[in-house]
């Protein structure tokens, strides 16, 4: 893996020479955010070395590296998930070569389905913390003492500070943002009514299909985790309806804007 990882670092910093501060990983329907930045180079994820390719509808596949006002950011259009059919290695391993491009603080996005009744399709979540239920772990195996510790502290996964921060700033621009606690499934299913109610009955405010692996092995090498979480459909015995990915991604694209200005000034004033 090591080596893996330090091959297609080496593949991307012989096509670019841009060392990013902030790395950014774009949910469903969020990856109008990389409009935002001033665009330096771009990657697809076909040309580069030992990247998997996104097969799920509404994910681009593609490293966008430029700048936010002075900062150095490079986002991830299109991440890989478990339900995908790759293993939580393969999920995780852009985060590993963020690291070694030299990103020190992740922002990490996602689509959520909600379970806290103050919540509402469009609510923006800070995640404050997250129970990891997926079936397999980032970190199974021998451990690499070059990239982190066998045994990971949990603790503070979510930076208190960049919550503070992305609270301020929300305030500001008149956003209205929650904070909560995301639980990771491995979907590909939706939930049932019984297992929204569980989730809900665990402590957890949203539920979804990400996220949760790639801060596991962020915080395996000791970057600075942020995520946020749209919800775009809510999780309760009253509502009968179905939820659908297309009600997702429009959701998403609801919220959107919101979401990139939030990002954007999180990046510019932490
Ligand atoms: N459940 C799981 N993942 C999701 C949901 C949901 O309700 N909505 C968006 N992603």
């Amino acid at each position: 893996m090591w080596e893996k990882v330090q091959e297609t670092v080496s593949y991307i910093q012989s096509q670019t020479q841009f060392s990013p501060e902030y790395g950014v990983i774009l949910g469903s329907g969020l990856g109008g955010f990389t409009d935002d930045i001033e665009i330096e180079y771009t990657l697809p994820y076909s040309d580069i070395p030992n990247f998997p390719v996104s097969t799920v509808q509404g994910h681009k596949g593609a490293l966008v590296f430029g700048t936010i006002g002075d900062k150095k950011v490079m986002a991830m259009q299109g991440r890989f998930h478990f339900y995908e059919g790759y293993d939580m290695k393969e999920v995780t391993f852009p985060v590993r070569v963020m690291k070694y491009l030299g990103v020190e603080k992740l922002i990490v996005s996602n689509a959520s389905g909600g379970v806290n009744d103050n919540y509402e399709v469009g609510s923006i979540v800070l995640i404050k913390d997250h129970i990891n239920m997926m079936p397999e772990h980032p970190l199974n195996g021998k451990n690499d003492e070059r990239f982190g510790p066998r045994f990971v502290n949990m603790s503070d996964p979510y930076s208190l500070n960049m919550i503070l921060k992305a609270k301020e700033i929300a305030k500001a621009l008149s956003i209205t943002v929650h904070d909560g606690i995301y639980l990771g499934l491995q979907g590909p299913t939706f939930e049932t009514l019984a297992e929204y109610k569980m989730v809900k009955i665990l402590g957890a405010d949203c539920v979804g299909m990400s996220t949760v692996p790639e801060v596991i092995v962020a915080r395996h090498m000791e970057m600075e985790t942020f995520g946020l979480s749209v919800i775009t459909d809510m999780g309760n015995e009253d509502n009968i309806e179905t939820v659908s990915h297309a009600e997702v991604l429009e959701a998403a694209k609801k919220a959107e804007p919101h979401v990139r200005n939030l990002i954007k000034e999180l990046i510019k004033q932490y």
